[in-house]
C-alpha cells in the first residue's frame, strides 16, 4: 500500500506522542518522538556537568555532540525506547528536571541541525509518523499529512502532571503548570524553527476530545491522505 509520512506537531503535553503512537500501530509505521531526541541530548548536557546554575554551556556541548549517539530501539515492549550512547534513557529524559532544561538546549542550531539530519534519515523510506514542534516546517516539509495539536495550558498542565504523579514524581501543579508555560514561551519564540503552525497543517484542538476521538478524527484523515484524496 502507498505510505505516507504523517507530522504531527504542536505545543508541550498535547498528547501528540499518545495519538502519533497509536497511529504508528495501527498504519504499522515506524513512530519517531523527536522530543525524546531533544530530551536525551539535554540528560547528556545534565550528566557531563555542562548545565550548571541554570545555565547551558553551549560550546562545550556543541564540541561533545559527536559523542552523542541516539538510537531508539525496541527491547520487547510496545514502543521503540530511547538509547543515549547504548543506555536506555527513556524514564530518566522524562523528569522534570530535564524537562526545566531541554527548551534551551532545543534553541542551540547545531544540535537542531544534527537531530533534524537524523530524524530526516529516519522517515526516508516514508511509513512515519514524526511528533514534535518542526515536523511539518523543517523536518518534512513534503509530509502528506500535518497535524497541529493545541489545548490549553491549564489543560495540558493538568496531563502532565498527572503523568508524573503516576511516575512518582513529587511535584506540584504550580510547578508543572509554569514549566509548560515557559516552554511554550522558549519553543514558540526561538530564532532556529520556532514552534508554528505550517500553512497546510490541520489544527486540532483537543482541550475537550477524548483519547479515541482524536484518534479517529486522525486516523480518517490518513486514511484519506494514504487513499490520494
Ligand atoms: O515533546 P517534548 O515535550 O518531549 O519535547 C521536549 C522539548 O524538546 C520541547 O520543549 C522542545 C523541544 N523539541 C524541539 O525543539 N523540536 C522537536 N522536534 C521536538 C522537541
Amino acid at each position: 500500500m502507498h505510505k505516507i509520512t504523517i507530522a504531527i506537531d504542536g505545543y508541550s503535553s498535547t498528547g501528540k506522542s499518545t495519538v502519533a503512537k497509536q497511529l504508528a500501530d495501527w498504519l504499522e509505521y515506524v513512530y519517531v518522538d523527536t522530543g525524546a531526541m531533544y530530551r536525551a541530548v539535554t540528560l547528556y548536557a545534565m550528566r557531563t556537568k555542562m548545565i550548571a546554575e541554570g545555565k547551558v554551556d553551549t560550546p562545550k556541548l556543541i564540541a561533545a555532540l559527536p559523542q552523542i549517539n541516539l538510537q531508539f530501539k525496541r527491547e520487547g515492549g510496545a514502543k521503540a525506547e530511547i538509547h543515549l550512547n547504548g543506555e536506555n534513557v527513556e524514564k530518566d529524559i522524562r523528569h522534570l528536571n530535564v524537562s526545566e532544561y531541554v527548551s534551551p538546549v532545543a534553541t542551540i542550531s547545531e544540535v537542531r541541525r544534527k537531530l533534524v539530519e537524523q530524524q530526516q534519515q529516519m522517515g526516508e523510506g516514508k511509513g512515519v509518523v514524526m511528533d514534535g514542534r518542526d515536523i511539518g516546517t523543517v523536518v518534512f516539509p513534503n509530509a502528506e499529512l500535518k497535524i497541529f495539536m493545541t489545548a490549553s495550558a491549564e489543560q495540558r498542565a493538568q496531563r502532565r502532571y498527572n503523568e508524573l504523579l503516576e511516575r512518582g514524581d513529587t511535584v506540584t501543579y504550580q510547578e508543572v503548570l509554569e514549566n509548560v508555560l515557559e516552554r511554550d514561551h522558549i519553543d514558540s519564540t526561538r530564532k532556529d524553527s520556532p514552534l508554528r503552525k505550517a500553512k497546510d497543517a490541520i489544527e486540532i484542538d483537543n482541550s475537550e476530545m477524548n483519547l479515541e476521538d482524536q484518534f479517529h478524527t486522525i486516523l480518517q484523515l490518513a486514511k484519506d491522505r494514504i487513499a490520494g484524496r
